[in-house]
């Protein structure tokens, strides 16, 4: 059995560009792994089945992102050995942290490994999983572009931490796209300058253009918000399609008592550091 997790991600930034014939909106934005991550394991079994480690279903069955990428290695080896998944989630689901990609990622390394199959053949199969899966094979931190295969690579951030709280409610990201699409492509929430961290003010104000979007979709997402941003005394962004929340602080302690404020109505709530990877195997 091989055993690993997967982390999730925060986009920093993203700027959306006009819908492409393709169906897919071109991207630029940095994203930067967290340290909240989903435990996943692979094994040779009987047949086909993916379940959570207390042998719970998974709601999409062999649907499921993480094993359709395990499928997908195993027919690069040309292989017809059945695999037994389990995932144990950390990572809240419709959020705009990438759990669905970080769950693939971490299942293309785990059969990866499984089936002796290159790193560079991985590398190919992820954007056909998903948009943010190329970003989170890869891991760390990087500037993406493209509509999420293109990602580079960039040097460890590093300075600061996270508090990132999820709404209690759930935001599609086909869905925020499509409103960005409908509401003609907004120009979205910004952070500016100013108040990065400074080893992220040479990229200039951040954006994320999916934001008016995404508040038009979940009614509550400006109150909480502008109740973040009061009590927390700093701007407050949006990662990816939303619906989750980030600010930036100086180390983990400081995020974690940012964090004791936030509402009990929260989904999620927690002090996050970053990841310098997308994902590890456990030997
Ligand atoms: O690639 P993924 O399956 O995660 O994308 C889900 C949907 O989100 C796409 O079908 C598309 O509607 C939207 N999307 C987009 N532009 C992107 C990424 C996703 O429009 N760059």
């Amino acid at each position: 059995m091989i055993e690993g997790v997967a982390y999730g991600k925060v986009n920093l930034g993203l700027r959306v560009g006009r819908l492409r014939p393709d169906g897919f909106h071109p991207v630029a934005g940095i994203f930067q792994s967290i340290d909240v991550a989903d435990e996943l394991t692979l094994s040779s079994a009987n047949e086909d089945s993916i379940s959570s480690a207390a042998g719970r279903p998974v709601v999409d069955g062999l649907d499921n992102l993480a094993f359709r990428a395990a499928a997908a290695v195993r027919t690069e080896a040309r292989s017809a050995q059945p695999l037994a998944i389990t995932l144990d989630k950390r990572i809240p689901t419709a959020a705009g942290l990438g759990g669905g990609s970080a769950d693939a990622a971490g299942a293309l390394a785990l059969a990866g490994r499984h089936f002796a199959v290159a790193a560079v053949a991985l590398a190919e199969l992820a954007p056909q999983l998903g948009s943010d899966v190329p970003f989170c094979l890869a891991g760390g931190t990087a500037r993406v572009g493209g509509r999420g295969e293109d990602v580079q690579s960039m040097p460890a951030l590093g300075g600061f931490a996270l508090a990132v709280v999820v709404p209690p409610f759930e935001i599609a990201t086909p869905a925020a796209f499509r409103r960005w699409d409908e509401m003609d492509e907004p120009s979205g929430l910004r952070m500016p300058q100013a108040a990065l961290p400074p080893q992220l003010r040479p990229e200039g104000d951040l954006v994320n253009d999916l934001y008016p979007a995404a508040a038009s979709i979940a009614a509550g997402l400006d109150d909480w918000r502008a109740d973040l941003e009061r009590s927390w005394g700093r701007h407050v962004m949006l990662s990816g399609s939303g619906p989750s929340l980030y600010a930036f602080f100086l180390d983990i302690e400081e995020a974690a008592s940012a964090v004791d404020d936030v509402p009990s109505g929260a989904r999620f709530a927690e002090a996050c550091d970053l990841s310098p990877v997308g994902w590890r195997i456990d030997e």
